[in-house]
């Protein structure tokens, strides 16, 4: 996708209003820099109000005031909210929970996403919609649906188990296959004709993994194909117009690999806690997510609130300067548009307490102040529009790992891999250390140091994958429980970690599991001691050496952390949780070895991400801490909010600078 522009807006939903609103709105955009909207996102009812009655004429009157106040259109395919005639029509399209109980309307997102009713509705809006606004000069982006997945992920109702097993049928071809790859000898589980396979319904005791991991990979792949067919019509229609769906970063129940795939660029909406005195590192991740799954290309913030949500149980606001840092420190990791949640706030309905960039207060507040200062000062940063952000460091990253991981029957069942990433991940992020995420059967070569936290399923392709890029040169560190099983979540046996015994020259015995009262301790090589929990590995070396041994329990003496030097490359295990001291002096070590350092050394929660396009690198600095603090840039650059030659970046609380220095940094 090009962008013109660093992109600037929210969510506009003008259906809400009437035309002397949407005067006021124009005007108001281009007060507030404001240069694109996501148009129509819940507008099914008002463009359709009934079966094959099409109303644009307030779409259109919309959209030529939009354009000519300068604000161009991601127009959104609203099929995230089917209108109650649809309902009434077929009442089949609603989605049906695991306990058989249909959802009804009266909100939204409900609809089965294999309803064949539900794609013919929707293929004819999207295909009455796109014609319609085919060659509009504002229109620039489709948005399609809202949130894909999002509130009712699954749906148990006939039609969908009926999809479920031609997509099985499909994946395996023979039903010798699926009671192989399930493991269906097991509590007799066999199966013998194709009409006995059926979804992971409510079930005695644990439903079997196998099935329920397939299961999660077809509703994933429904969702996706929600999106393929949409975006294919407008192809088809107004094929210059790039296509995206807005992401929800971490969210669980839809692969977005294969989802950002198919998209023309990705976007992301991002709700952190700012209750959270660490929302910074969650949402950091998010971004560092978001920009990866297209090979860090340019990505857009669809959404963030103005303040506060009105989805938790309290909904703390942003305080003044925490909009702007967070707006920052997603184009500091490679965001090319800020937009909101929403332009105008509601007056009815179940977000009227949601923020937005124009409160009910209108712009004598503090928010549309924030606003409208954001919108300046991004309206001077169109330099930096092609610049990338570059890593050394990856992450691997996998839902069906994700997926896998989670499912019950483990060794230790509150073992749940965000928590774990986020720890990982927060240490790269004290330290400044950019990072990107990718998948283990990707290309490595491009890092450093690749990350593997708790990879339980894997294949052979990413066994040899990883192999060859420790051979070659690379640094791995790998967590405890990675390498268990394959891709139908079958244990690979031999040793554990089967697929990784090699690389990291050992085999792992036994898993100990601690209560919650419980910990141990390990002592490491250079005498330091540090808490360890939760888990430990009992390991046998075998060309490693333990950088650190168990001081306690039956297997005290033996190694908890290992390194091993692997052809031209080293890798780096750790087999239980360390304390995050432990972490840290572990990392320490790591990134020497990998070579990993960051652009500049700078002050506790001063946060500090590059983006380079070869000739210059643009640095942000966001200083999240309360107090003043001074920030010594490599060489000498300029302030691009004030245009000053700077050294020494003097930072007030929450303040934020993005310098522009010759070269790469
Ligand atoms: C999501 C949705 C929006 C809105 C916001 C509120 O991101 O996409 O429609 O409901 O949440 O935070």
């Amino acid at each position: 996708m090009n962008f013109p522009h660093i992109y600037y807006g929210g969510d506009y939903n003008p259906e809400q209003w009437g035309p002397e609103t949407w005067e006021e709105d124009a005007r108001l955009m281009q007060e507030a820099g404001v240069n694109l909207v996501s148009l129509g996102v819940f507008s099914w009812s008002k463009i359709e109000p009934e079966a094959g009655r099409y109303n644009f004429s307030w779409l259109d009157h919309v959209m030529d005031l939009l354009h000519k106040h300068g604000v161009s259109i991601n127009l959104a395919t609203p099929t995230a909210s089917p209108p109650p005639w649809l309902v009434l029509s077929n009442p089949e399209i609603l989605p049906v929970t695991i306990d058989g109980k249909k959802l009804w309307y009266g909100s939204r997102r409900h609809y089965c996403p294999h309803s064949p009713a539900f794609h013919e509705r929707a293929k004819l809006l999207v295909t009455k919609l796109a014609e319609h606004v085919r060659g509009h000069p504002a229109l620039t982006l489709w948005h399609v649906d809202n949130e894909l997945a999002c509130h009712i992920s699954e749906c148990f109702c006939d039609v969908s188990i009926g999809q479920f097993r031609a997509w099985l049928q499909q994946r395996y071809e023979s039903l010798d296959k699926l009671n192989e790859a399930w493991g269906t000898n097991f509590w007799s589980q066999h199966y013998s004709q194709w009409e006995e396979v059926t979804a992971p319904l409510r079930t005695p005791a644990s439903v079997n993994p196998s099935q329920h991991l397939d299961w999660l990979r077809f509703c994933s792949d429904s969702w996706v194909d929600v999106f393929t067919e949409q975006k294919k019509i407008l192809k088809t229609i107004t094929p210059d117009i790039p296509v995206t769906t807005n992401f929800m970063g971490f969210f669980k129940p839809l692969d977005y690999w294969t989802l950002a795939a198919q998209e023309d660029v990705v976007s992301n909406d991002s709700y952190p806690d700012p209750s959270d005195p660490d929302w910074m590192i969650y949402s950091g991740m998010m971004c560092d997510l978001v920009r990866s799954l297209r090979n860090g290309e340019p990505w857009l913030l669809m959404e963030q609130a103005p303040a506060q949500v009105n989805w938790r149980a309290r909904n703390a606001t942003k305080r003044p300067g925490i909009m702007r840092l967070g707006s920052y420190q997603a184009l500091g990791r490679g965001g090319n548009g800020i937009m909101f949640f929403q332009w105008r706030a509601s007056q009815s309905g179940s977000e009227k307490f949601h923020s937005a960039m124009l409160p009910h207060a209108g712009p004598a507040s503090r928010t549309w102040r924030e606003v409208k200062v954001l919108g300046t000062e991004l309206g001077k940063l169109d330099a930096l529009l092609s610049s990338r952000v570059r890593s050394e460091v990856g992450i691997l990253f996998d839902w069906h790992n994700w997926w896998a991981l989670e499912q019950s029957d483990k060794p230790s069942n509150e073992l749940r891999l965000l928590p774990q990433l986020k720890a990982l991940y927060a240490e790269f992020f004290r330290r400044n250390i950019p990072v990107d995420f990718i998948q283990a059967e990707a290309d490595l070569s491009p890092y450093k140091l690749i990350v593997a936290p708790h990879l339980y399923l894997t294949s052979k392709a990413a066994g040899a994958n990883i192999e060859r890029y420790v051979a070659g040169g690379g640094t791995l560190f790998m967590t405890y429980f990675s390498g268990i099983v394959d891709r139908n979540d079958r244990v690979l046996l031999g040793g554990y970690p089967a697929a990784f015994r090699r690389t990291l020259g050992l085999w792992i015995e036994e898993f100990v599991v601690y209560m919650q009262s419980q910990s141990n301790t390990v002592i490491t090589f250079d005498e330091q001691l540090y808490n360890c929990s939760q888990w430990s590995d009992i390991i046998h070396l075998e060309g490693a050496e333990a950088l650190g041994h168990y001081q306690d329990d039956f297997f005290a003496g033996e190694p908890a952390v290992t390194r091993h030097q692997f052809g031209r490359g080293f890798s780096y295990y750790l087999g239980t949780e360390l304390a995050p001291e432990g972490l840290s002096w572990l990392y320490d070590r790591i990134c020497i070895d990998a070579n990993v350092r960051p652009a500049l050394s700078a002050p506790p929660r001063v946060e500090v991400t590059c983006r380079t396009d070869g000739a210059h690198t643009w640095l942000f600095a966001l200083n999240h801490s309360d107090a003043h603090v001074n920030v010594r840039l490599p060489s000498q650059g300029v302030d691009l909010f004030s245009g000053a030659s700077v050294n020494t970046l003097e930072m007030e609380p929450k303040g934020v600078a993005v310098i522009q220095l010759e070269g790469q940094v």
